[in-house]
Formats: C-alpha cells, structure tokens, sequence
C-alpha cells in the first residue's frame, strides 16, 4: 500500500507486536528509547527537538506511539518527566503531522477512569486517580487539539504478549514462580487482560478503514488481578499456591489506583474489528514463544 508507518517506542511489548502487524504489507520503520534493536534509530519522547528532527527524516504517513513513560508508581516520583514523555512528546508528533497528512496513534488507558461506573463508554467522563492516568488524559487531549480529524486514540488494559523486557504482568510472574519464589498479588483490582497482538490489529484495522477517534480496545475478560493470576498459573502449569492475594492497601503501592474499571467496546466491534482473544486463548498463544 505504500505506506511509511513509524512505530515510537518499537522495543516495548505494544510496539513489538505493531511492528509484526504492520510488517510485510507496509514500510515499517522502528525508532526505540534505549534499545534492545541495535541499529534503529533512537527516539526519546521527552526530547521535542530530537522527535521533530527523526519525523522529518522519516517522514511517516502513520506515526504510532508506542512508547510512553509506563511505571505507574514512577510516574509519582517522576511527574515532570512523565508529562514530557506522555503529553508532550505526543504534542510534538501531532504537531509535526497537522499539515503534512499523517495520521497519529496515541494509546491510552482504561486507569483514564476512576473505577465508579459499571462500564465506561468512549463518551463518559474521565478522571484520573494518579500521575501516570492524569498524563494519559492530557496526552490523549494534546493529540486532540493537535490532530482534531486525524488522530485515533485507543485504550486498552493489562497488555501482555511477547516482551523482550519481560516486564509484563504475566512474564513477570511466571518468571518469578519459575524461580522458585511467591508473588503478591491484589486481590482486589479488576480489569480486562488484552493482547497486544490484537490491540495492533485493531490499529491497523482502523487505519485501513479511515477511522479516527477514540476506542476502547481491550480483552472480553473481567476479572481480578488474582483471578489472573491464577489462570496464569494454569495455563503456564505453575504452582499457583505461591501467589499470595493481598488487598490492594496491604501492597503500599506509591500510586491510587482504580480498582474496577470496566471499558465498554460496543464501538470497536460496531466498526467491524475482530473480536479480541479471550485470557486461554491468548495466554495459549503466549505460551511457549515469549
Ligand atoms: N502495559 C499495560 O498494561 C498498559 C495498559 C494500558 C495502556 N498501556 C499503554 O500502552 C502503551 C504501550 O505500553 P507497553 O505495555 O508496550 O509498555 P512497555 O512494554 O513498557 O513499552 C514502553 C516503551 O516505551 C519506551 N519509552 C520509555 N520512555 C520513553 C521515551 N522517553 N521516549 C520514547 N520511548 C520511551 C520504553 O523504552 P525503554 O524500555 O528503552 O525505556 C519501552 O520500549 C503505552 O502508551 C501505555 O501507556 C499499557
């Protein structure tokens, strides 16, 4: 189709799993933060100057951010250097694409929304609990007013697939009973485990529809983290018995989070995108190739 896509952030799990997407039917170009892809040119989002200087190089028709400031309890400590990475690092790629036609993907959270609403909608009202969801709100908001008609904004939740940092909540865990220790984990925190191979080809399904906006992209599941855990465990065939279900207050994590947020998807599907996997299938197809 011709097309340059330029995926921010290629080394994270998202963009791993974009790059694969789009590749084959599109030029992909991968730009990462610090590695692990030697040779790829570099990006840091915190650093407008150098962003607007790879854009003109590339000169992306698609540009999708993957990369973002992640460490939910980081972003505390570290709030001005979250907004730069999450508001406007963004700002700046959607300025750059205002006029030239390219299209931005920014991706978001479902922790946009404070856990009070049975099912939130693209349309209910946000309200962030911490730093990390309140940067996600004004990344998302920067890529609006940059972008009004060309942008898509997609929030999604406890993403897990094949992660060259093994950061996720699913490696990380397995890895951690794999080595023999325990795991404590929230007993109380609800939310809809996705792939990130399907959030990806929700991208490219939109993008190749025209589509702008926002959606919810996130698994069919709702289910605690513990719950989730102890899929994990069967599906992995781990001894579930040490991980430990704690309430959500007994863990002092530095950032509130919500604890049940539910994202309603009714307009993903009502655009015709595949249906997401559930937690076996997508833990079965994790299984073995991480
Ligand atoms: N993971 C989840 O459960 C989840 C849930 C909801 C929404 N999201 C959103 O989904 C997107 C993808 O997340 P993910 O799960 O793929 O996270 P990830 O695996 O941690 O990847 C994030 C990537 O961002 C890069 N990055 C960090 N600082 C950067 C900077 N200053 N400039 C450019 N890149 C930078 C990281 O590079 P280094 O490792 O080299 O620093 C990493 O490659 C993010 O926008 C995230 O907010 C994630």
């Amino acid at each position: 189709m011709g097309r340059r896509v330029l995926v921010l952030g290629a080394g994270g799990q998202l963009g791993m799993a974009l790059v694969q997407k789009f590749q084959g039917a599109y030029e992909v170009m991968e730009a990462v933060h610090r590695g692990p892809k030697p040779g790829r040119p570099l990006v840091d989002l915190a650093d407008a100057a150098g962003t607007l200087r790879l854009l003109d190089r590339l000169a992306p028709d698609w540009i999708l951010i993957a990369g973002a400031y992640c460490n939910v309890d980081g972003c505390e400590s570290e709030a001005e250097l979250c907004r730069r990475v999450n508001v406007e690092g963004p700002r700046s790629v959607a300025r750059w694409a205002r006029g030239r036609g390219a299209i931005v993907v920014f991706y978001s959270t479902d922790h946009v929304f404070d856990g009070s609403l049975a099912s939130a909608s693209e349309e209910s009202p946000v309200h962030p609990l911490n730093r990390y969801a309140q940067s996600k709100v004004e990344g998302e908001q920067a890529v609006r007013e940059e972008l009004p008609e060309s942008h898509l904004i997609l929030r999604t939740s406890s993403l897990y697939g094949p992660d060259q940092a093994r950061k996720n909540f699913v490696l990380r865990l397995a890895d951690r009973l794999v080595a023999g220790g325990t795991v404590r984990v929230a007993s109380d925190q609800w939310g809809s485990p996705t792939a990130t191979s399907d959030v990806a080809g929700a991208t490219r399904f939109l993008l190749e529809k025209d589509r702008t906006g926002t959606f919810h992209a996130v698994g069919p599941d709702f289910l605690s983290r513990i719950d989730f855990a102890h899929r994990i465990c069967a599906s992995f065939g781990l001894d579930a018995r040490r991980v430990i279900a704690v309430p959500t207050e007994e863990l002092h994590q530095p950032a509130r989070r919500p604890l049940r947020v539910r994202l309603g998807t009714r307009k993903l599907s009502a655009a015709g995108a595949e249906p997401f996997s559930n937690v076996e299938l997508g833990l079965a197809a994790l299984k073995g190739r991480p």
